[in-house]
């Protein structure tokens, strides 16, 4: 039977029965499993309740008849002590002690192990009780994710109001602005020098103007609706108010086909591409370090051998990059991963998201200490 993991970790099974004896014997019949399972015996049903109480154990086996403590009321009270972190339980019963094995099944037993004990019947036991324990453990981390992510959402949600009112009123500002530098430039025409100021405030502020509605379309767009974007465009934009975002000791840097490149595609989401993976890079990079975005036409997507054409988005740095085991990770689990305290590391799976919901696919490579470069194929829109 195959070996059964616990998210890479060594399986912590601890057995109590107040008859050495038979805990002599499962140790011999489990003498080969010391490199995966880390077990531990107890005659003392008292000391076994105090250390599942305070360690991490996957699997209790235990015997019923004990002295002090039984077996059973070591059950209920794991179980009512550590909730959805108990231990599975696994009760050694004599093979007709019906009584017995039906009170450990309804105080929630996951299995019953008959006496006395052979090798195949505790090795199947044994590993059916792994697997429900590594399916428990995957639902909780699931929980927890799910948490944070509803949290992190409707914090985001939190922003995106205060965002909105915060650059309402600046673009107010700006327009009170705009407008009396307008009087100024006409009671000023006949002086060029004033002149010159004047129309370098208007630049200014029509700049202004310009990122505001660019965070106002950010923030308010909920629904995805695809249509036919410009790549260049948008690259020119997110550029524009990345510039900005950004550190000034990071360099960014864009190149970009002569002939604009369209897609379909929600623009909002591809904009929040671009903006997550250039973050991910200047926190990568410290704050200090090269940052390029290109745009090609006409690739071949490597895993997909259709006719299509593509057009190859790639976000690259020269930052710390990421081990394989780490880019495995973030590719083949589309659930949150990160290494810093800060942020949520939602980042990337919604990338992963927003990519696949245009049809597209992606590519990263990275080494450690060689920068990281993010490819993007979405299929070209053809005119
Ligand atoms: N360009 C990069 N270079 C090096 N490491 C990176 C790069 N991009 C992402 N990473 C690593 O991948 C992790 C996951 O990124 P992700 O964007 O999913 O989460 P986060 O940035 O930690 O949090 P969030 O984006 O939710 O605020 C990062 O914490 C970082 O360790
Ligand atoms: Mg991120």
């Amino acid at each position: 039977m195959d070996e059964i993991e616990l998210q890479n970790k060594k399986i912590n099974i601890l057995f109590v029965d107040d008859e050495q004896n038979i805990l002599d014997g499962i140790k011999r019949l489990l003498r080969d499993k010391k490199d995966k399972w880390n077990l531990e015996f107890f005659t003392d049903a008292e000391l076994a309740k105090e250390k599942i109480f305070e360690s991490n154990y996957d699997i209790v086996v235990s015997d019923v008849k004990m002295p002090g403590i039984n077996g059973l009321q070591l059950l209920e009270k794991v179980k009512l002590h550590l909730n959805e972190k108990s231990p599975e339980f696994i009760m050694i019963t004599g093979v007709n002690d019906k009584e017995l094995k039906h009170c450990a099944l309804n105080l929630d037993a996951t299995d019953l192990l008959n006496k006395p004990i052979q090798r195949e019947d505790l090795l199947a036991r044994l590993n059916n009780a792994i697997r429900l324990k590594s399916f428990k453990d995957e639902i909780c981390t699931q929980n927890i994710m799910l948490e944070q992510q509803l949290i992190q959402s409707q914090k985001m949600e939190v922003i995106g109001l205060m965002t909105s009112g915060v650059a309402h009123d600046f673009n107010n500002i700006l327009t009170v602005i705009s407008n009396y530098n307008q009087l100024l430039e006409m009671l000023g025409q006949d002086n060029p020098a004033i002149k010159a100021r004047t129309e370098k405030i208007q630049t200014a502020s029509g700049h202004g103007q310009k990122i505001i509605q660019q965070i106002l379309n950010f923030v308010k767009k909920k629904d995805t609706t695809f249509e036919k974007v410009s790549l260049n465009g948008l690259i020119a934009e997110s550029v524009d108010l990345l510039k900005i975002t950004l550190s000034k000791k990071i360099d960014i840097n864009y190149s970009l086909p002569e002939d604009s490149l369209f897609i379909m595609a929600d623009y909002t989401q591809v904009f929040q591409i671009i903006m997550n993976l250039c973050l991910n890079a200047a926190k990568a990079m410290n704050n200090d370090g090269r940052i390029n975005i290109s745009l090609l036409n006409n690739q071949i997507e490597p895993d997909l051998s259709t006719a299509k054409s593509w057009t190859l988005l790639e976000v690259s740095d020269n930052g710390p990059g990421m081990d394989e085991e780490f880019m495995k990770r973030i590719i083949n689990n589309m659930s949150s991963i990160k290494r810093s305290q800060e942020g949520t590391g939602l980042g990337l799976s919604i990338v992963q998201k927003i990519i696949k919901n245009h049809s597209g696919s992606l590519i990263i490579s990275s080494n450690p200490g060689n920068g990281t470069t993010f490819k993007i194929f979405f299929p070209l829109h053809q005119n």
